[in-house]
């Protein structure tokens, strides 16, 4: 474990154990002249409470780190280790809602519980009360055709905040929505992390959300994928209120700098 520092401001939590340690992973398929290595060296570790985001090209590995930490796929090199030794449990957002069509938007929130056994007074309870936080508490017994995009996403966003994860892994969840939709949502996706301080990784193409909500962003290369730089994001939060100054596209732009120069490291 890293040495706790007496650094103020977002780097406080780092003194913490880390929720998961993510130790020399890379991961290659396949075999031989066909073999694509996707991974190579990956070092990070994500502390309780902590919101980090992953920027990077197209097929630089994101989507792959995303699934060695759900379990779905194996290293093939390092390891990934969780501070309670056991696996930890991760709840996805994708970019595709993934709701159920014929379930109402309290329905699919349920859903990480029903599908073991009967939803009970408490689990419905729980489920409206997050129904609230992302906004929908008119909706609860709308289906899934019956929302917006955004809507959809705040319903999916819940469904994974119900399952009480230890790490709440986001796929590009917004980006497929409109600009000024995805603004909103990203601010009160930050709103709800103040409140619950849940621990985030968040794969985004989009630096500014990067920076809107992340205590840390990572930066990483193309194929193989490599981490380049990490950047703290030193913003006070809420940080809606930050994303006109200076220091907030100061940052944006630094890490289009670090991406742009990133390039392969073959
Ligand atoms: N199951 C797989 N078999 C073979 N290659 C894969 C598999 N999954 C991902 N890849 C390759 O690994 C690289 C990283 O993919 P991915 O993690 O999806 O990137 P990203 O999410 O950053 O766009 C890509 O070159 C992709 O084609
Ligand atoms: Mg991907």
């Amino acid at each position: 474990m890293a040495p706790a520092t007496a650094a103020p401001g977002p780097d406080a939590g780092r003194g913490a154990a880390p929720i998961v340690t993510i130790a020399g992973v890379g991961k290659t398929f396949g075999e031989g002249a066909k073999a694509v290595e996707a991974l190579r060296g990956i070092d990070l570790s994500i502390t309780p409470g902590e919101f980090v985001a992953i920027v990077g090209p197209s097929g630089c590995g994101k989507s792959t780190l995303l699934r060695l930490l759900c379990g779905l796929d194996e290293p093939s090199a390092g390891r990934i280790e969780w501070r309670d030794g056991e696996a930890g449990r991760t709840s996805v957002a994708f970019q595709e809602h993934r709701l159920l069509p014929w379930y109402s938007v309290i329905q699919n929130i349920l859903l990480p519980a029903t599908m073991q056994r009967p939803a009970r007074a408490a689990d419905r309870e729980r489920g409206q009360h997050l129904a609230r936080l992302v906004g929908l508490e008119g909706f609860l017994d709308a289906r899934p055709a019956a929302l917006s995009g955004g809507m959809k996403q705040r319903t999916s966003v819940a469904r994974a905040l119900f399952a009480e994860p230890d790490l709440l892994l986001l796929d590009e969840p917004f980006g497929a929505l409109d600009a000024l939709t995805r603004e909103k949502i990203t601010g009160d996706t930050e709103e709800i992390w103040l409140t619950q301080r849940f621990t985030a990784l968040l794969i985004t193409h989009s630096i500014a959300e990067a920076v809107h909500l992340a205590d840390r962003v990572v930066v990483m290369s193309a194929r193989p994928g490599q981490i380049t730089d990490i950047v703290d994001i030193d913003l006070p939060r809420p940080r809606a209120e930050h994303i006109s100054s200076p220091r907030f596209h100061e940052l944006v732009t630094r890490i289009r700098d670090i991406l742009l120069s990133g390039g392969g490291h073959d």
